[in-house]
């Protein structure tokens, strides 16, 4: 039971997310000279450097080319760079058939600082950077009825009775896919309805029980986080993250227990089961960018840091922060697309 509790729980990760110059601060800086002078001095930490570079490049590029990038600075003696978006802020959507589970968000500052660690591992520090809910998902969980019960916390009960009170709302959120598709918003029928369209998969998940309930439910209960730190060393790149209360969705969120719930779906991604390690070989060939942005969310949390569980590939997480339609340096296209919040209010 156990072990065809955690094949399905396994195939719910799976299923879900298949789918030289130096500046003291002065103001007025061009903003591609404050990127330059960070990557610049970020890059010179080694090869950990180089990955953070990488990233941070991708990033700011990004930003550049989108035009969000105003008023920067970059203070090397402190080793903070800080970026002003234009607008107010920003949104960055993944491309959809990546099917990743949630939005990037960008405050109207941006601060990005590093530093390099006594390991050699190299930490980005960040402000002003989130992690969103898709559009609509908070509403549809509210719509499907799912708000009407609430789980107990992950730490006043077993596995088992943790798991099987989720399950009950993974059939609530199946029946209501039966009945009510038409009400559920265009971008997330996309993102669940691969599932159906695909015979292996929704033979498989029938037959181990619920797996497209579950690859719902995981969706709809996308914890709004703040990222604080990426850090990047041999060992791969972590990421950690705080509740951010100051989404929408926050409060709905840590009603329900929505980053527990992410974090205990994610384990056999992160190989933290006995079948772990062969999930994420599997998952990293299949679907790359997703496999990567789990491990990326959930191997730096404090439930797994000290097991020095492998982080994610630096590249995939490059081309995750970099814009759709660019290639990174060894040929890896970018994942995401720019919004000013202003334009779209
Ligand atoms: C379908 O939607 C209606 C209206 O929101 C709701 O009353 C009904 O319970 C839903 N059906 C299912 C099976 O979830």
């Amino acid at each position: 039971m156990r072990s065809r509790l955690l094949v399905v729980r396994l195939l719910a990760a799976l299923l879900v997310t298949w789918p030289g110059l130096t500046f003291f601060g002065r103001r007025g800086q061009s903003s591609s000279d404050a990127v330059d002078a960070l990557v610049k001095d970020v890059q010179a930490l080694g090869s950990a450097g180089q990955d953070a570079a990488n990233m941070a490049s991708a990033l700011l590029g990004g930003l550049q080319d989108s035009k969000l990038l105003a008023d920067s600075s970059y203070d090397a003696r402190r080793r903070v760079a800080k970026f002003k978006i234009a607008g107010g802020g920003a949104m960055g959507e993944f491309f959809p058939d990546l099917r990743i589970w949630l939005q990037v968000q960008l405050d109207k500052n941006l601060r990005i600082s590093w530093e390099k660690a006594r390991s050699g591992a190299v930490v980005l520090h960040f402000s002003g950077l989130s992690f969103a809910p898709l559009p609509g998902a908070q509403e549809l969980y509210l719509k499907a009825g799912l708000d009407s019960f609430t789980c107990p916390s992950i730490k006043s009960v077993n596995q088992e009775e943790y798991y099987q009170c989720h399950l009950k709302k993974a059939l609530v959120m199946e029946e209501f896919w039966k009945a009510n598709r038409t009400l559920i918003p265009k971008n997330l029928q996309h993102q669940f309805a691969f599932i159906g369209d695909n015979t292996v998969i929704s033979h498989l998940s029938e037959q181990l029980g619920h797996g497209f309930g579950w690859s719902m439910l995981l969706v709809l209960s996308a914890p709004p986080s703040t990222v604080e730190t990426l850090e990047f060393s041999e060992n791969g790149v972590r990421g950690t993250s705080i509740h951010d209360k100051n989404q929408a969705g926050a409060k709905l969120s840590a009603k329900h227990g929505f980053k527990d719930l992410s974090l205990n779906i994610a384990r056999p991604l992160v190989g933290d089961t006995r079948f772990g390690g062969l999930v994420r070989s599997v998952g990293e060939r299949i679907m790359p960018v997703a496999c990567n942005f789990g491990i990326l969310c959930s191997v730096g949390e404090p439930r797994w840091r000290s097991k020095g569980i492998r982080g994610a590939d630096p590249k995939v997480v490059a081309s995750l922060f970099r814009r759709r339609g660019t290639k990174g340096p060894n040929g890896e296209e970018g994942c995401l697309t720019w919004k000013s919040k202003k334009r779209r209010r």
